[in-house]
């Protein structure tokens, strides 16, 4: 077994076939046999529901951001008890400025008008007899890690720390088809999107956006949007600030400069140290964590242990990501997972041995536009007392003698 980098991380061929990882596996003694089951099982339902064993786990963390409202907050992904890319639906991250609203699909409309030869009106009915596209792709609120900003570490798990970005299968209505049906006026540069939840969502984007992959999204992972994710239909921005991919669609008004709503002046801007603050500041830049081992799962033994994780790039698609067990001192290349899309999260695995030492795990995600993900003083370099929004720095998982496993500050 030779290794790749400092304190414990092998070839990420390791795992690759030929491979024997049997030192991994418990010994079967006499009796060893698992249970068989010789009585029939529960009878058939409408839909299936995740073990008894593990529905505790596939929970995610609620934290209210408006004390004395309900629906104001957040729903964070449980990262570290899922694996591959697919987040399931029903533990997709939500954030809510004013709750969920109850829709009726048969009367809400999509409205396309402003700088516009023909103003139209969709239903639901007639937006999906349009040509439909459908894409693996994340979403990630501009908020995300933002916990990764404080001054001393915040204890978490992965997913309370990390968990509102989640990776679907979206499928819907490209708004260039919609935009050309109604014919955008050569002034036009802008766009205006409402949502009809009560606290009337409302963001600026650019038109060439919205004519490069921006659709309306009715499904998601096969199935029709959940009210929770902008049921009938909601904008769908790949690789843009989740706040922008508006839930509820009703309007989308072509302009020919941007409105300075609310959500984007007083709320998703970047205050500098130098006293000024970003304004429009779109996509989510290149990223990873490692998901396990991560804070509650603790290492129960020596030995070998798959390191793996999420990592991921609103700008493109992954090119490699690297992890280091000693701090950042030495990396060593972890093995992408089949699936490398675009502005989609990409699994990455590495086996590491651990020796019952102290340890310090780090990822680094590298992505097609060249740009690598940064250390946590470079990624905090320039932000102003407050700022958290698009922290995308390196965490940092502090494995100490009775494997247990915290967030740590390298
Ligand atoms: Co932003």
């Amino acid at each position: 077994m030779i290794e790749e980098a400092g304190n414990g991380l092998l070839s990420r061929r390791f795992f690759l076939a030929g491979t024997s990882v049997a030192l991994m596996a418990a010994t079967a003694g006499a009796g060893g046999r698992g249970q068989t089951t010789l009585s029939p099982g529960t009878a058939l339902s409408p839909e299936g529901l995740p073990d008894r064993n593990e529905k505790d786990n596939l929970q995610r963390t609620n934290i209210s951001s408006a004390p004395g409202t309900s629906g104001t907050g957040v729903s964070r992904t449980p990262l570290e008890h899922l694996d591959g890319i697919v987040t399931p639906s029903r533990l997709h991250f939500e954030r809510h400025h004013s709750g969920v609203p109850d829709i009726n699909p048969d009367t809400h409309r999509l409205v396309v008008y402003g700088l516009v030869d023909r103003p139209l009106m969709f239903d639901l009915n007639r937006l999906t007899r349009y040509p439909m596209v459908s894409r693996m792709q994340f979403l990630e609120c501009a908020g995300n890690s933002g916990a990764l900003t404080a001054p001393t570490p915040v204890e978490g798990t992965c997913g309370s720390l990390h968990g509102l970005i989640s990776n679907s299968e979206w499928g819907g209505v490209p708004i260039s088809v919609l935009l050309d049906e109604a014919g955008v006026k050569p002034t036009a540069q802008w766009a205006v999107a409402d949502g009809a939840d009560s606290a009337m969502m409302s963001r600026s984007i650019p038109l060439s956006k919205l004519y490069d992959d921006a659709i309306v999204a009715i499904y998601q992972n096969g199935e029709p949007i959940r009210p929770s994710n902008g049921y009938p239909f909601r904008l769908f921005l790949p690789g843009w600030e989740g706040n922008m991919s508006v839930k509820w669609l009703r309007s989308i008004k072509v302009t020919s400069m941007p409105a300075m709503t609310k959500d984007e002046t007083s709320k998703y801007s970047d205050l500098r140290d130098d006293g000024y603050a970003d304004l429009f500041t779109y996509p989510m830049a290149v990223k990873s964590v490692i998901t396990n081992p991560s804070p509650g799962l603790s290492l129960y033994e020596k030995g070998i242990y798959q390191i793996n994780g999420l990592a991921w790039s609103g700008l493109g698609q992954i090119k490699k990501v690297e992890v280091s067990a000693d701090g950042g001192k030495s990396w060593a290349e972890a093995l992408l997972d089949a699936h490398v899309l675009d502005k989609s999260v990409t699994r990455f695995r590495i086996a590491w041995r651990w020796s019952g030492g102290e340890a310090s795990l780090i990822s680094r995600a590298f992505d097609s536009q060249g740009a690598i993900q940064p250390t946590r003083s470079e990624a905090m370099s320039d932000r102003g007392p407050g700022s958290f929004y698009h922290y995308n720095g390196q965490q940092a998982w502090r494995v100490a003698t009775d494997g247990s496993v915290r967030n740590v500050y390298v």
